[in-house]
């Protein structure tokens, strides 16, 4: 079979289709027919050599966000057939600590993610696959597990509920986009900002409420401040832009960290954070019964995703290059 693998660590030119043995199922696994993989920043960070992966695992086939048909099942797997379309939650969990078995799984002591997704066939653990439903367009569903689940988790930690303001700093991307749609579905208001008005310009016809052209973190505190002190903060930016999020909050507003896109670390105003009795939570992931609900939100027609655009296997480099150069609203999804 034919995959887009990482063959080096830097930019997109060590992208490269090569081959591999084609995948026999294990026990407890199937192997899928990929339809659709969308990719993520997760993705970009290990194309640049930054995090998780090392030189002796190369060539390396990434993308967490598949959507396909069964093509093969181990012996032991009962629940599935061959030609079932589905769509794979990437968690992977140990099963037996405390919070596989008590909840959320997304806190497992063993949590990792699948990767494996940019490829012509995918080996994946049988009982991490959703059904699609005929209603659902493969690329779509593939655009929804990390991003949407990440922010739907987010949401939900933040509280956030109808009538309620939510600022999204660098609202333009995968988690950006979903955190503006889910808000919207639970009868929040938005503020998101990007570094491209053109950008912002497709944000507020996917329903952001305000929008901010700005980078710089202390333009943006004033610009939202202008608006309203807000309810939540959804923060996949991190680094600045944590601290700017904390101080817009109002009284008793949340904060939920993700990601760390622009720093690792920031200084936080502690006696603005504990004075207006402020909350900074931590969030990773979501769970495989959060990811079909947001199914049902597409099949129920009242979720969208986002794709901004759909590449052959053969033009992987090019969605990294779209990543990388920021150009993107949405989801960028790899059709193999
Ligand atoms: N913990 C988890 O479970 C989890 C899950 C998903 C994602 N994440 C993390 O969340 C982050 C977002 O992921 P994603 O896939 O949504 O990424 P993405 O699609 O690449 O995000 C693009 C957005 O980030 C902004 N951006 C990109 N580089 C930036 C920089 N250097 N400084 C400031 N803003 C920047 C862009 O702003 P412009 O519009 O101005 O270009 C755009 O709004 C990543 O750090 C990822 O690792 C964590
Ligand atoms: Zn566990």
């Amino acid at each position: 079979m034919r995959a887009a693998a990482f063959t080096g660590f830097g930019g997109p030119e060590h992208v490269t289709i090569e081959s591999f043995d084609d995948p026999e199922p294990g026990p407890e696994e199937a192997v899928l027919q990929v339809e659709a993989c969308s990719i993520n920043h997760h993705d970009l960070w290990i194309l640049n050599g930054d995090f998780w992966v090392g030189e002796d695992q190369l060539p390396y086939v990434a993308g967490m966000d598949v959507a396909g048909t069964v093509s093969a099942i181990g012996n032991d797997v009962e629940h599935l057939e061959t030609g079932e379309r589905v769509l794979l939650c990437p968690n992977q969990t140990c099963g037996s600590c405390r919070f596989c078995r008590e909840g959320p799984e997304s806190h497992c002591e063993r949590f990792s993610l699948y990767h494996g997704g940019l490829a012509e066939y995918a080996t994946v653990r049988a009982d991490r696959l959703v059904p699609l439903s005929d209603a659902v367009d493969p690329v779509e569903a593939a655009a929804l597990p990390v991003s949407y689940m990440t922010a739907f988790r987010m949401l939900e930690a933040a509280e956030v509920g109808p009538g309620d303001l939510v600022f999204v700093p660098g609202a333009t991307g995968g988690v950006g986009v979903a955190t503006v749609q889910l808000a919207s579905v639970l009868g929040a208001r938005t503020i998101g900002t990007s570094t491209s008005r053109a950008k912002l310009g497709r944000l507020e016809a996917l329903g952001a409420d305000h929008t901010i052209e700005s980078g710089d973190p202390d333009e943006i505190r004033e610009s939202v401040l202008e608006i309203g002190r807000v309810d939540a903060t959804i923060n996949h930016l991190g680094g600045p832009f944590s601290e700017v999020g904390l101080n817009v909050l109002r009284r008793g507003g949340r904060m939920v960290i993700c990601g760390q896109t622009a720093g690792p670390t920031s200084t936080l105003t502690l006696d603005d954070l504990f004075l207006n009795q402020k909350r900074v939570i931590g969030s990773t992931m979501g769970t495989q019964g959060d990811l079909e609900r947001l199914l049902d939100l597409v099949e129920g027609g009242r979720l969208d995703p986002v794709v901004h655009e759909r590449y052959p296997l053969a033009e992987t480099d090019r969605a990294f290059a779209d990543m990388a150069d920021r150009s993107a609203v949405g989801k960028l999804v790899v059709e193999p």
